[in-house]
């Protein structure tokens, strides 16, 4: 049996950019989002093995912390041609610092010493594991992925991230070069770009009412 979410709701991150898009997906269903980091919630360390584990860790973590529903994403880009690094390290490849910058340009090196010239050749994608666990340990768990290709040099300044590599398939923009409406490509204009919104849409299927 799927649980409804209703009511107040924590929102398990501490990434600003991540934050800004759980509330944008959440806003058309009336739930009262409040974050982790207004909450002064510690930051579990992610020690699974796949995104679904390490997104069941932080909403766990938040859910028994504040006795609320809270809600994670766990994401990261695969890249092909990398074997799917960075993966669950894609938020670690940036560093300390925060270095989006310097996590592309990785990538890129890597890409070229193994001659990855090619689109075909650099394709990638974005995954996003969503959880929404309760305090008494009830978790409601979904996926959402885009697949495109990985350009250079970085396009756009919007988004967060990896968003200025990312082309999805099918698309002549970057992530980094669409509104963040573009980037989610929700109904009614779309049927789910971003692999946030795509796991999304299958959770509000599963546990949302709109309002
Ligand atoms: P984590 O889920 O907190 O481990 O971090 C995931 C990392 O993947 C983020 O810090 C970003 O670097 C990257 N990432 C996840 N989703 C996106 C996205 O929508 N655009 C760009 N980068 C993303």
């Amino acid at each position: 049996m799927h649980r409804p979410i209703a009511g107040r709701l924590v929102i398990a991150t501490h990434n600003a950019g991540k934050l800004r898009e759980m509330r944008e997906l959440l806003a058309p269903y009336g739930i009262a989002a409040v974050s982790a980091g207004e909450l002064s919630l510690a930051e579990p360390d992610e020690t699974g093995n796949d995104f679904h584990a390490n997104a069941r860790i932080k909403a766990r973590a938040a859910a028994t912390a504040a006795q609320l529903p809270a809600f994670a994403d766990d994401s990261g880009l695969v890249v092909d041609a990398l074997d799917g690094a960075p993966g669950i390290q894609s938020a670690r490849w940036a560093g300390e610092s925060k270095d989006f910058l310097a996590a592309m340009t990785r990538i890129e090196t890597l890409l070229q010493e193994r001659g990855a010239r090619a689109p075909e050749a650099r394709t990638a994608h974005f995954v996003s594991a969503l959880c929404v666990a309760w305090p008494d340990g009830h978790c409601e768990e979904v996926e959402g992925r885009v697949d495109g290709t990985l350009v250079w040099p970085p396009r756009g300044d919007q988004g967060f991230g990896y968003d200025p590599v990312f082309l999805p398939r099918g698309h002549a923009r970057t992530f980094g070069e669409m509104t963040s409406r573009e980037k989610h490509g929700l109904p009614p204009h779309g049927l789910g770009l971003s692999h946030r919104a795509r796991a999304f849409l299958k959770l509000a299927e599963l546990c949302l009412e709109p309002r």
